[in-house]
């Protein structure tokens, strides 16, 4: 599909979600991959569908950043999702937090609100999935790590392109965190993200490539355009 078509595409997927269970718990992907998806839930939104009722819980944050600062993830969630869905503050899930307690409390929150119904995914160049970056567990729980260089150098935009000031460490969820979502929507769009695609959902089930654990999933939806599955327009 082009372009345009994976955010509508992807929308549609949790517009029906909602639809049908309007108090669903749905994990929220940061970065550039989703934003055309939460635009055009904002929109159905304006066309009637009740998107207050949603809970949100986000895969990751960086370490050193407040809450308040415009390039943390905290901040992305509440402006580009939380405010235009109507969601208040208090069903707005972040980790947040420097050590193995945060978290620990982290994977309780989630465990408290029943887990996770619906989980959209973006995918990094090097294959990551949250900030589980290549050598990352199947079995790994929310916790702190580091990032890898690409990803600092990809995720520079926001920090005026200096890589140095994109925070070394972040906090995410785990893959095994992230697997038991009970669904996942994995978005994936240009061709930068061509190589980490096929690798992870034709090649073998790795450390390597985190994303690739998806395919142990029973319930992955993967939404792409041509150029990020490599196939003619
Ligand atoms: C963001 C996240 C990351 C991104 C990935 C792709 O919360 O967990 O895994 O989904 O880095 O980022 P974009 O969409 O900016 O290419």
């Amino acid at each position: 599909m082009p372009r345009a078509e994976v955010g509508r595409t992807a929308a549609g997927i949790v517009a029906d979600a909602l639809s049908s269970s309007p108090a669903a718990v749905l994990g929220v992907a940061t970065g550039s991959s989703p934003l055309a998806l939460y635009a055009d839930l904002v929109a159905r939104r304006a066309d009637g569908l009740d998107t207050t009722g949603v809970t949100l819980v986000a895969l990751d944050e960086y370490l050193g950043l407040s809450a308040d600062d415009p390039r943390s993830y905290a901040a992305y969630v509440r402006s580009s999702i939380a405010e235009p869905l109507g969601v208040p503050a208090d069903r707005v899930h972040v980790p947040t937090g420097s050590n193995d307690d945060d978290a620990l409390a982290f994977e309780r929150t989630i465990a408290s609100l029943g887990g996770v119904d619906l989980q959209i995914v973006g995918i990094g160049r090097n294959g990551h999935i949250g900030f589980n970056e290549p050598g990352s567990e199947r079995t790994s729980r929310t916790r702190i790590v580091e990032l890898a260089e690409s990803t600092r150098r990809d995720n520079a935009g926001p920090f005026g392109g200096d890589v140095d000031a994109v925070p070394a460490r972040a906090i995410t969820q785990g893959l095994a965190t992230i697997l038991s979502a009970r669904r996942i929507v994995l978005l994936a769009s240009g061709e930068a993200k061509a190589d980490a695609l096929r690798a992870a959902l034709m090649g073998p089930v790795t450390a390597d490539v985190p994303a690739s654990f998806l395919q142990l999933h029973p319930d992955v939806t993967v939404v792409a355009d041509h150029e990020a599955l490599g196939t003619p327009a």
